[in-house]
């Protein structure tokens, strides 16, 4: 298991680039079951779950290329044929958005099976709202050894009102609707960049989408989808990692290629803090920070609000403010796994249900320490940039689920951080 070592005091200078948004391309990638036709998928970022993803598509007998540096991260998916359709425990207990398959996949082929998830790191996470909308659309659902299995000859329009937001579970049934009969309607849907994006590409297809992006989206089925080519839109998320990574370094930094209209919850609380944060171009975002940063409070919330998925990062930002910065989970339970952390790296924070109270500024010193999870590795890496000595983060595979090469990234703009590969673990493979 690779480690990274991380010696922290460098403020980050200069500019860094952000990549394709992983939550968009996942279910771009389950998108393209819809067509028999080729789809090509641009600005794919190079992680993790992408190659799952490709294992789970070719295991039902997709042809997926995936096609990096300068094929410009390109993926191109044929699913002319889709001899197995069925989602393996195997890959659905590494990848729990792997249950983005079940909507597609029962409107292409009239039934999927899919491992069901087990429990995560960050709480339950259910999948029920996915497949109470399936029912309305006229599947059926039954459960055996660990599997759902949903049928339908042909899905039918429904009226769905989600019970409580969900992303993927929006996308989800999204992609069941465009090739069912009639139209659907769907109320309480998420908003989030990446449901749009997942539209537009299905609209590129042919489907027939209004209201993608707001709480309340119609669709009219059509009979059949075609290939498309799409780009796939930045990555919110490490674009929000890189805008904290300048603040809580006192750095000055560009954060490039990325969408400054998607970050507004974040870029506000890093100026509520006392970072100078300025818009230069379209893509482009600058950050900027020197002496004092003040405590903010922050709440998480569905799109538009401030992301669950950037929670812990701010946290580690929090310990870095003056004051008293109370910060609520209100998305998932259990989504403090980072805190226990950082505390050991100096941090001053009461957990109390789905609160913590961060008290700073508390100087960080460098401690071994273990990624629990995507987002908490990157809390973890940001305390560590401004640590006092060396920090081992151990169990990084968690962060190169989402992030693309980030110690590369980071390394670009001064920060002082390598990979350590596990020579034990090397020799296992290298047997
Ligand atoms: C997606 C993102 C994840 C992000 C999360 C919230 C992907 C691949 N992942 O996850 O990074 O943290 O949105 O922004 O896009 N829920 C139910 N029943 C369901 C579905 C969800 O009760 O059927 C609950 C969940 O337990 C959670 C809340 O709804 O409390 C929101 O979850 P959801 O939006 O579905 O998260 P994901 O789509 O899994």
């Amino acid at each position: 298991m690779d480690k990274f070592v991380v010696r922290g005091g460098n403020p980050l200078v200069g500019t860094i680039r952000v990549s394709g948004a992983k939550n968009s391309a996942l279910p771009c990638m389950a998108a393209a079951i819809l067509t028999e036709d080729e789809v090509t998928l641009e600005n794919i970022p190079q992680v993790q779950d992408i190659e799952t993803e490709r294992k789970l598509l070719a295991s039902m007998g997709a042809e997926v290329e995936l096609g990096y540096g300068r094929a410009q991260h390109r993926t191109t998916i044929s699913c002319k044929t889709l001899s197995d359709p069925v989602a393996k425990y195997e890959i659905v207990k590494t990848m729990r958005a792997s249950s983005l398959v079940l909507g597609p996949l029962v409107a292409r082929c009239g039934m999927a099976r899919v491992a069901m998830p087990g429990g995560c790191a960050i709480g339950g996470r259910p999948i029920d709202l996915h497949l109470k909308g399936l029912e309305k659309m006229g599947a059926v659902i039954t459960q055996e050894h660990g599997y759902l299995e949903a049928r339908a000859e042909r899905l039918k329009g429904a009226h769905i009102v989600f019970d409580k937001i969900t992303v993927t579970g929006t996308e989800d049934l999204l992609m069941a609707a465009v090739l069912a009969e009639g139209e659907s309607i769907f109320e309480n849907c998420a908003r989030e960049p990446e449901v749009t994006d997942l539209a537009a590409m299905l609209v590129g297809m042919g489907a027939q989408i209004e209201g993608a992006g707001t709480a309340t989206i119609r669709i009219h089925g059509v009979q059949k989808l075609h290939g498309v080519r799409h780009r796939i839109n930045p990555d919110r998320i490490e674009a929000g990692t890189f805008l904290v990574a300048g603040a809580i370094t006192r750095g000055d930094l560009i954060v490039a290629n990325c969408n400054p209209a998607h970050l507004g919850a974040v870029i506000g609380k890093l100026q509520e803090a006392g970072a100078r944060v300025d818009i230069l171009s379209a893509d482009t975002v600058r950050v900027r920070a020197d002496g004092d940063l003040k405590a903010t409070d922050i709440s998480t919330q569905e799109y538009p609000g401030f992301p669950t998925d950037m929670q812990a990062q701010y946290m580690a930002l929090a310990t870095q403010c003056e004051g008293v910065s109370q910060v609520r989970e209100n998305i998932f339970e259990n989504r403090f796994m980072h805190v226990q952390e950082l505390v050991r790296m100096g941090a001053n924070i009461a957990v109390d249900g789905r609160s913590a109270t961060v008290r700073g500024r508390t100087e960080l010193s460098a401690a071994a320490v273990m990624c629990s999870d995507l987002r908490a590795s990157a809390s973890l890496v940001l305390a560590a940039l401004v640590a006092n000595g060396e920090s081992i983060l151990d169990r990084v595979y968690h962060m190169d689920r989402g992030y693309e090469r980030i110690e590369e990234k980071l390394r670009g703009v001064g920060a002082q951080i390598r990979r350590m590969g596990d020579i034990f673990s090397a020799r296992e493979t290298a047997e």
